[in-house]
């Protein structure tokens, strides 16, 4: 079957197609011999021989992206000296081995990323690159606006002040609310201690995104393979990163939009019951 050259190199996981393009272009890219600069090149690779910057492409190797929606209860890792459930028990038939990229507590859900590319995950986790994750938290009582305004610019915790945080009303009962959080730093138990330092411990704590992934409907233990446009997304992120960073340039630590405060919602419209 035919593919577009750039698709090919980015299915290998060698790439993003923003940077397989490049490569193209650039002429590090031959086929059967030949330097091709031309984009919409068609490539079969049963048939046709190609090499990124003289090696050859089947060499690369596939890489596999999971998304898994981790109960509570649960190790984000996946052995447990202790004996409890790690995430590799939600992993049946999966037979490469991938690496979770990051962590939830023990008693927190949702979002897991888990990958064999080693670089990518580093490059997702190291806070140099301040990808965004956003949790969907039930704390205790109702924030007001100042404290949702000290979240924003950050708290002091005992390991230092936090960066700004985007943070969004959801909805409010007379004891309990639910807020949705976006951080772009990965420290130890970081959402619960800095709604520990404004007063409303929480409760329950889901993480819904990171960078471009959402956990959209996928089930409690549930994973899937992510969507190529998801993966690609994904390498797109990180190269892009990586380049402000080669280039001297800071990715931003704040919010891209100004932040909008609504007001609070009926309890009944939180997402996670
Ligand atoms: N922040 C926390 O406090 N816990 C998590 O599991 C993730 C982020």
């Amino acid at each position: 079957m035919e593919l577009r050259l750039q698709k090919l190199i980015a299915g290998t996981g060698l790439a993003s197609r923003r940077k397989a393009e490049m490569l193209i272009s650039a002429g590090r890219v031959s086929v059967n011999g030949k330097v091709v600069t031309e984009l919409g090149t068609k490539v079969d690779p049963a048939r046709d021989h190609v090499k990124v910057d003289g090696k050859h492409l089947t060499a690369a190797q596939p890489f596999v992206y999971l998304l898994l929606n981790k109960p509570k209860h649960v190790m984000s890792t996946l052995d447990d000296p202790g004996g409890r459930p790690t995430v590799k028990d939600f992993l049946r038939g999966v037979s490469v081995r991938v690496f979770p990229v990051g962590r939830l507590d023990f008693d927190s859900e949702g979002l897991m990323l888990l990958t064999n590319n080693g670089e990518l995950a580093q490059a997702l986790l190291h806070p140099r690159y301040h990808v965004p994750k956003t949790y969907l938290i039930k704390v205790k009582g109702v924030l007001t606006d100042e404290e949702i305004r000290e979240l924003e610019r950050g708290v002091k915790l005992e390991d230092g002040m936090t960066g700004p945080a985007q943070v969004k009303k959801i909805s409010k009962a007379q004891a309990n609310s639910w807020l949705e959080i976006t951080i772009r730093e990965g420290r130890k138990h970081q959402v619960k201690r800095m709604l520990e330092s404004v007063g409303h411990p929480v409760i329950r704590l889901t993480r819904v995104k990171m960078g471009p992934l959402s956990l959209g409907r996928l089930g409690s233990g549930e994973f899937r393979f992510l969507t190529d446009r998801e993966a690609n997304a994904l390498r797109e992120l990180v190269e892009e990163r990586v380049e402000m960073v080669e280039r001297g340039e800071q990715p931003s630590s704040r919010p891209k939009r100004p932040v909008r405060r609504e007001g609070w919602a009926r309890p009944k419209k939180a997402k996670v019951a």
